[in-house]
């Protein structure tokens, strides 16, 4: 590993925290030497045998002197020795850095003052988030910091120079460093860490009292055990850090008090719906932070995982397959089962980011739902009007159905509201559904032009309209009719094309009366929905790859199973074969109010085509594949109708044309479509690196590419193909695509 990051390093303290930063550094080679205090001499011996470090001595003071500029001083005694340490080191020679690793950095900034009247600028205090119920100089590795995060607090006046020397020794020792002002800190680790330990050491407490505490630790399973590791940490350090961040503790202790006296009246009174309430949403924050924890979460307004499709070139697809459950029914069945009334028992459900960013909206606007496992979800309906206002934003991540949709049903609520989103959610278009919503009475603000975030005001009379969309889109006349659930009077659409009528379907399976007659979809307010079983098909826009994979790559036949088929998504089957593609339908039936079939996909020479306008909006998710297949085709595809594609996850049109040209196609992008010259037999792509923009399927379509290309393609930004298609990389693999994710 790199050279050294800093002079000499003394670590005041020879416990675990201090003995594994001075191992730590030891074996980076991060530092000149490492230089031990503690008070025991014992500890002094062990330190030097364990090879932690190369002097050790029990006297501060034995050392002050040698002590030169760019030497590190880290405090790792217990938070209440801090004082007696800083009074050690009153005058130190000029440049030396002095950090600690207390929990909590109020106490240190107070110790500081007392020392030296102000805090001096050559003090970082800071914490690092790692450890272990194990304790002392023994307990010291030299791997404790790697893939932890350490909090450095600086004040105003201390020295960036200090400051730095900090961060480059904590990231030599493999941690990443981050910044929080010393009162956040001492908040968020109150809740965090301090609360938990008191909570640990209280039940130990507790059940050790009992007249039966052989037979209760006897018998205690994991649950105990896997509850109370942390009551086996050091008693000493964990009272001083009591005493020292006394008020932000009670807070917690305040805070978690009322829970468990609530928690405890629910159980008294055997009110099962507080309960799973509390335990799914509990359930749902856990798992969310275990993904976090390895990190592999998307949902959260954090940075993003990075993943790289690395696909190699040739190959074709072959056998049986079954994609994830169609996206927008799961966003569908989630709201609708929310507000029914009733429990709602969904199969097939997509366990893709974008759904379960419904999902958890309505957890958090109180509405009881378990799972998912496996595709199940259970929903414990509220009603219409059992909705509860959120205790924050909205969060709705990548997707925009939801923000869509959600804006419909949150105008008709009591409550105010605001929805954000990720990076590309917030650029796209908003206004399409707060105009007519504001027609109909709600109060709505957006961001400028019309974007992201949405406030949603409550407690505002809605009233019926009649929408004439001025684009085809479902997610606007989604938004419309479920706004209409709340309105005064009947509320219409007229749609200008035929667009996705997943809601009026489900509506319908709810039990709520939509009149559908040609283009135009009416509801009336004040009805009700009755929960009932959903089982929700593959996704015919996720099973499209396969499909194209298929027509385009020689010697491929595959079986999608159990796939969608509602005539108002079928364009992509309608353009393939148009081009010449071998598909087969088999096994047609109906399944809870929708069409379903397996669909079989042979490879057969494609031509290009002028894809009919009609097919569009049947096709809109799916023309990045269809450019992929376009690309391959013999002869020219045209493209027009399509501007609805520059506002998708990303301007589709675009993103497409200049992927494509990196990979040597000539594709013309039109304002409204696309011109592609395919390549007819023989490699159809060159190789290089495509940005997908973070758009999922602009990554999947290029990964399906590669079956057709003379060289690698590299496909970045394509952690989001989690929101729609998670498992996307292994299925591809399975069916025969050379597709790495890295
Ligand atoms: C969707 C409708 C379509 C589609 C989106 C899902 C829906 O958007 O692109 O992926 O579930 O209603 P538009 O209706 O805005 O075209």
């Amino acid at each position: 590993m790199g050279g050294a990051v800093v002079g000499r390093l003394v670590v005041v303290g020879l416990g675990l925290i201090g003995g594994s930063l001075a191992l730590a550094l030891k074996t980076a080679g991060a530092c000149r030497e490492v230089v031990g205090v503690a008070r025991r001499r014992q500890t002094c011996e062990q330190a030097l045998e364990l090879g932690i470090v190369d002097r050790a001595v029990t006297e501060l003071a034995d050392i002050l002197q040698e002590l030169e500029a760019g030497d590190v001083i880290f405090v790792a005694v217990p938070t209440l020795a801090v004082e007696q340490v800083f009074e050690a080191l009153r005058d130190l020679p000029e440049g030396v850095t002095i950090t600690d690793g207390a929990s909590v950095k109020g106490s240190v900034i107070e110790a500081a003052r007392n020392v030296w009247g102000e805090v001096p600028d050559f003090l970082v205090p800071g914490h690092p988030i790692a450890g272990s119920e194990k304790s002392g100089v023994t307990a010291a590795r030299d791997d404790l910091y790697i893939a932890h995060r350490v909090i450095l607090t600086p004040l105003e006046n201390t020295s960036p120079e200090h400051r730095q020397r900090v961060e480059s020794m904590w990231q030599a020792a493999g941690a990443e460093v981050l910044q929080m002002p010393v009162g956040e800190h001492d908040e968020v680790l109150a809740a965090t860490s301090h609360l938990p330990h008191v909570i640990a050491y209280g039940l130990v407490d507790t059940l050790a009292h009992d007249a039966e505490n052989e037979n209760i630790f006897r018998y205690a399973a994991g649950g105990f055990r896997d509850f109370t590791r942390i009551a086996s940490s050091d008693p000493v350090m964990w009272r001083d850090i009591m005493l020292a961040n006394r008020d932000a503790i009670l807070q917690a202790i305040d805070l978690y008090s009322a829970n468990l006296e609530s928690l405890r009246a629910a159980i008294a009174a055997g009110d099962s719906d507080r309960l799973m309430g509390v335990f799914t949403r509990a359930k749902a924050a856990r798992d969310h932070f275990t993904k976090m924890l390895a990190r592999k979460a998307y949902t959260e307004p954090m940075q993003a995982q990075e993943v790289t499709f690395i696909a190699q070139p040739g190959g074709a697809v072959s056998g049986e397959l079954r994609v994830p459950g169609d996206k927008s029914m799961s966003h569908r069945s989630i709201m609708l089962g929310s507000l029914a009334e009733g429990v709602t028992e969904i199969e097939g459900f997509l366990e893709g980011e974008d759904a379960l960013a419904t999902l958890q909206a309505f957890r958090d606007m109180g509405v009881v739902i378990e799972g998912p496992v496996n595709g199940r979800v259970t929903i414990h309906g509220v009603g219409l009007h059992g909705l509860q206002a959120p205790p924050g934003p909205l969060y709705l991540g990548n997707s925009g159905t939801s923000m869509r949709l959600l804006a419909g049903l949150l105008a008709g609520q009591e409550f105010d509201v605001t929805l954000t989103g990720d990076e590309s959610l917030s650029k796209r278009p908003m206004n399409r559904v707060a105009d007519p919503l504001r027609e109909m009475g709600a109060e709505i603000e957006t961001g400028p032009d019309g974007r992201p975030p949405m406030v949603i005001k409550g407690a505002r009379k809605l009233h019926g309209i009649d929408y004439r969309l001025p684009m085809a889109s479902a997610q606007v006349k989604s938004c419309v009719l479920l706004a209409g659930l709340y309105a005064d009077g009947q509320t219409s659409t007229t749609e200008p094309a035929p667009t996705r009528d997943h809601t009026e379907r489900m509506l319908a399976g709810f039990g709520y009366e939509v009149r559908r007659d040609g283009p135009c979809a009416t509801v009336r307010g004040g009805g009700k929905l009755t929960a009932g079983k959903i089982d929700v098909p593959a996704d015919i826009s996720s099973a499209t790859f396969f499909m194209v994979a298929a027509a385009i790559a020689p010697g491929s036949d595959v079986l999608l199973e159990h796939v969608g088929i509602n005539p108002t998504r079928d364009g992509v089957i309608n353009i393939l074969r148009a081009m010449g593609a071998d598909i087969e339908l088999q096994n047609r039936r109906e399944v809870g109010g929708e069409p379903v079939a397996d669909i079989r996909v042979r490879y057969a020479p494609l031509k290009g085509i002028r894809i009919p306008e009609d097919q569009v909006p049947l096709a809109i998710d799916e023309f990045p594949a269809l450019f992929v297949a376009a690309s391959c085709a013999e002869g020219e595809t045209v493209l027009t109708g399509a501007e609805e594609l520059r506002v998708k996850e990303s301007d589709r049109i675009q993103a497409m044309a200049d992927g494509l040209a990196v990979l040597g196609v000539d594709a013309e992008p039109t304002p409204d479509g696309i011109v592609i010259q395919g390549a007819g037999e023989g490699a159809a792509f060159g190789g290089g690196t495509v940005d997908s923009l973070g758009d999922h399927r602009i990554a999947m379509a290029f990964a399906v590419a590669s079956l057709r290309a003379r060289d690698t393609i590299r496909i970045l930004h394509c952690a989001n193909v989690a929101t729609s298609f998670p498992n996307f990389a292994e299925l591809a693999m399975r069916a025969g695509l050379k597709l790495q994710a890295a």
